[in-house]
């Protein structure tokens, strides 16, 4: 008798702490995640709701002057990366070993077009290889890709309007229940002019707007794992019942 009510309790303790345990959200991509301040903006809009305890994860503190002291810096963003680079090199799989995710941004392929003008097809294959790692590291990953923002320099628009136009049924078709892709697009309304601060990276009316095109994304996110968590957990206490 008495240990059987030790045993309830222990379950009942552990059911509740993975309720509670802290959602883990990783910033993925180049520079445009790395040296920016809509990471900052994102957090800080985080805190004004119910998910502020939500913590950023990655490799990187890049600070970029965003004169926000408070910010969780955490991130995956890797300036001058290209998509095929990080998928070949097999780089993604020990940044997630070293801090895994329970949801993942990603804006990546930039480097792939302006660097070196790689076909889209080809970066196409290298994100299937990421959401592939992904999905290794955490089955129940939580994936938000972006259709990413233009340039301001070069010719590269149209090129970067093909990836993000191949994105949608890419993502459509490596779909799961349990592993959601959203697509978010960065690049409608974005200014490759005013929006930039060099051509290539946001400035504060680009970062704000990158922010306002992650958030809604984010916060789904979170709610579907909230929700997931919630279930698990009447799941776990009914059996309980159920055994007693
Ligand atoms: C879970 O969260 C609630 C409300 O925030 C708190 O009161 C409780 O102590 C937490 N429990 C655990 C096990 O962390
Ligand atoms: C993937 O499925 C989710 C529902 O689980 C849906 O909200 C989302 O739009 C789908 N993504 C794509 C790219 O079709
Ligand atoms: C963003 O940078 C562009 C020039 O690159 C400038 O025209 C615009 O005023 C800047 N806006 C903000 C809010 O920094």
């Amino acid at each position: 008798m008495v240990s059987f009510k030790l045993f309830s309790l222990t379950t009942l303790a552990a059911v509740v702490t993975a309720q509670n345990a802290t959602i883990r959200y990783m910033p993925f991509g180049d520079s445009i995640t790395e040296i920016i301040c809509w990471r900052a903006k994102l957090w800080e809009k985080l805190q004004t709701t119910e998910w502020k305890s939500v913590d950023f994860v990655g490799s990187g503190k890049t600070e970029n002057n965003c004169k926000d002291t408070k910010y969780d810096r955490d991130n995956e963003g890797h300036s001058g990366f290209l998509a095929i680079d990080i998928a070949n090199k097999k780089q993604l799989d020990g940044w997630l070993q070293k801090n895994p995710a329970d949801v993942i941004t990603m804006h990546l392929g930039t480097n792939d077009i302006v660097q070196q003008n790689k076909a889209v097809a080809d970066i196409i294959k290298a994100f299937t290889t990421l959401v592939s790692t992904m999905r290794t590291s955490n089955p129940k990953m939580k994936i938000i890709v972006a259709q990413i923002i233009p340039m301001g320099t070069g010719s590269y628009n149209t090129k970067i309007q093909d990836l993000n136009k191949a994105i949608i049924p890419w993502a459509t078709g490596l779909n799961s229940t349990d592993s959601p892709i959203w697509v978010v697009d960065q690049y409608t309304g974005f200014s490759g002019s005013s929006d930039l601060r060099d051509g290539v990276h946001p400035n504060d009316s680009g970062d704000t707007k990158m922010m306002n095109v992650w958030y809604p994304a984010l916060v789904n996110a979170l709610q579907v794992i909230k929700s997931a968590r919630l279930s698990e957990r009447d799941g776990e206490v009914v059996e309980r019942r159920f055994v007693a």
